[in-house]
């Protein structure tokens, strides 16, 4: 018997086209299972369903032999380590595209509502303190005319970009594939010259606190920062520190370090950030799209057929 386990609860739709292929067990709950119960729930499986929560390491892996496909419920993939999964002979999938402009859209709502202060409004209006229309509080910036430097210019970032460009704002990218549509600079022009700067790369050792004390201090001090990326590509005491020294005139993180972020941590007390619990491609139809997809990946790789989207696609080669 071909055995499937899932990490999450995840649609009806999903589950019906692995059950195409073997019997599926749900994780039946809304918080991720522990290491030890990850381990146990995917022990005996031959495909695994897993999420961005889920670790999957060479120790894990050790102790599912029957193991073929982990399929990513996410893009991005940094809770994977992919060299152990090819090790083992196992394929490792994720869920690109079809989350892409839901993504950028998130991206492109932080902005804006960091721009225009919409959530200090939003709260002042809540609680009762909405006195007069006021001429001089709750102002923002007006997008067209800024530098927008998106960091990363991938799928989504490139996605955001074209946002930038039709709300007005002057944009350059640093990394990521290159565009004859936009201004490639190195981080460094992009750190000192943007008014935003918008995180778009995957979480490496390389991106790992690329946005530190030192490059907190080389953008402008009135500058904001969005990060739908990983939370770990900023540094977040750097950015706590920024922030005490009056540094930034505005974040807003979809992602962060540690996540979830705990409710007494220090920057949920700057006005000027807003803190969204990682929601980025969490429409509807996208994550109906997503969990399809992950199916996908795992009825292929059980088929000896070829997934939609797959890191490591040699090892299906030797299957
Ligand atoms: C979400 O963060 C994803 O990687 O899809």
């Amino acid at each position: 018997m071909t055995r499937i386990a899932v990490t999450r609860r995840i649609d009806p739709g999903a589950r019906s086209v692995l059950e195409s292929a073997g019997e599926v067990t749900m994780w039946d709950s809304d918080l991720p299972p522990d290491p030890s119960q990850l381990a146990e729930l995917l022990a005996d499986a031959d495909a695994g369903l897993t999420l961005l929560t889920d670790r999957i390491d060479g120790s894990l892996l050790d102790q599912c032999s029957k193991l073929r496909v982990v399929s990513n419920l996410a893009v991005g993939y940094d809770n994977i380590d992919v060299p152990a999964c090819t090790a083992r002979g196992v394929a490792a999938c994720t869920t690109p595209n079809v989350l892409t402009q839901t993504t950028a859209e998130l991206a492109f709502t932080l902005l804006l509502t960091v721009a225009r202060q919409v959530i200090p409004a939003a709260d002042a209006a809540r609680n009762g303190d909405w006195k007069t229309w006021y001429p001089f509080r709750f102002l923002g910036r007006d997008l067209a005319g800024l530098t927008l430097g998106i960091v990363g210019l991938g799928r989504i970032g490139l996605a955001v970009a074209k946002m930038g460009e039709a709300f007005g704002m002057n944009v350059i990218y640093a990394g990521g594939r290159s565009s004859d549509e936009f201004r490639k600079v190195s981080l460094d022009e992009l750190l000192r010259t943007s008014d935003i700067v918008s995180l778009h790369v995957p979480a490496t050792p390389a991106t790992h606190h690329l946005i530190g004390h030192d490059a907190l201090a080389r953008m402008k001090r009135d500058a904001m920062l969005i990060n739908t990326a990983r939370g770990s590509v900023i540094d977040t005491d750097a950015l706590v520190a920024a922030l005490n020294d009056g540094r930034l005139f505005g974040v807003g993180l979809d992602v962060t370090d540690p996540e979830p972020l705990p409710a007494d941590h220090p920057l949920y007390e700057f006005e000027r950030v807003t803190i969204l619990p990682h929601i980025a491609s969490a429409s509807e139809a996208t994550r109906l799209k997503m969990s399809d997809l992950a199916a996908k990946n795992i009825v292929a790789v059980l088929e000896r057929t070829e997934p939609p989207h797959c890191l490591n696609p040699e090892v299906l080669t030797d299957a």
